[in-house]
């Protein structure tokens, strides 16, 4: 067994040179796993990637090799879930910036229009994306009064009726919300879904919440919106690119928070993230049929134990 450093954010060199042995790939969702290193891997049988996503991963490449691909779904809904309230509300209440002003020395008072911010109570969360991190969200967002609409590939009857979520059509959902939260994977149909033409859909009050994948948001149309006042403000769980250079522009916004992609960054959920890990490599390589895998039409017409 091989391991690279933890904070891998490519697959290091000494791995590199022992592709053509490796049977078997656990990977982080910051290492690409495309042709150019499946051609340098020829024995392997399994990749286990510690995420949810899998965009980091060519599934179509894998399945044509006959590589199961393995994730980590359910284990990071609440972590993610609990995350993107913390974002709507920093956003919605500017907690950065008024940490940062009690730190600095700019608290001299109490002041009746000092560090005013945003209702959630009886405001419209949109939620793009109603999977499950989207349904954790929304059972939240319901217990601090936020009226719900969700855009999704298909209505969710679930959430319409134990929720009072309300499907609307992209746009429409873009118009009528007051913070906007997008919970969809990456893929080419929603790389920039959020636009220059999306975001001057945006109410210029509205709140942008991302804790999705970075590229879902063009980042420079993001960067004109938040200076020019399209919209009110953003919070970033995820950039594009990620990380973040120190000297990007978003930094310098008031009204822009960036956190480093800490969606399931809490003890408990990393835990099961690596055990779920695991369990699909070990699957993987014992030639078991893994326990989450993203690319299940590779077992079509295999038999597996
Ligand atoms: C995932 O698992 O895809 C998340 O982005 C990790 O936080």
């Amino acid at each position: 067994m091989l391991i690279g450093p933890v904070d891998a954010a490519f697959l290091a060199p000494e791995l590199q040179t022992h592709l053509g042995e490796a049977e078997g790939l656990f990977t982080l969702l910051t290492i690409p796993v495309q042709e150019e290193l499946l051609d340098k891997a020829p024995l392997l049988r399994v990749v286990s990637n510690m995420a949810v996503g899998v965009d980091n991963v060519d599934l179509a490449a894998c399945t044509r090799r006959g590589i199961p691909v393995g994730n980590t779904p359910g284990v990071l809904t609440e972590g993610t879930a609990d995350l993107t309230m913390a974002l709507v509300l920093s956003a919605a209440r500017g907690l950065a910036q008024a940490s940062q002003d009690a730190k600095e020395g700019r608290w001299k008072t109490w002041s009746p229009a000092g560090w005013l911010g945003a209702d959630l109570f009886g405001a419209t969360l949109g939620i793009v994306g109603m999977g499950k991190i989207g349904r954790a969200v929304a059972y939240r967002a319901k217990a601090f009064g936020l009226n719900l609409v969700y855009h999704d590939p298909q209505p969710r009857p679930e959430v319409e009726s134990s929720l009072g979520a309300v499907y609307l059509p992209f746009e429409e959902l873009l118009r009528q919300s007051d913070f906007v939260s997008l919970h969809i994977p990456l893929t080419p149909a929603t790389r920039g879904l959020i636009g220059e033409q999306a975001l001057r859909l945006m109410k210029p009050t509205a709140i942008l919440v991302n804790t999705s994948r970075g590229p879902v948001v063009d980042t420079s149309a993001l960067l004109r919106a938040l200076t020019e006042g399209w919209i009110a403000g953003a919070a970033l769980d995820v950039t594009d690119p990620e990380p973040l250079p120190p000297d990007h522009p978003l930094y310098h916004l008031p009204n822009c928070l960036i956190v480093p992609h800490i969606g399931s960054a809490t003890w408990n959920t990393r835990q099961r993230m690596a055990e779920l890990a695991c369990e699909n490599l070990l699957a993987g390589l014992e030639g078991r049929r893994l326990p989450h895998c993203a690319n299940p039409e590779v077992y079509v017409g295999r038999i597996n134990r």
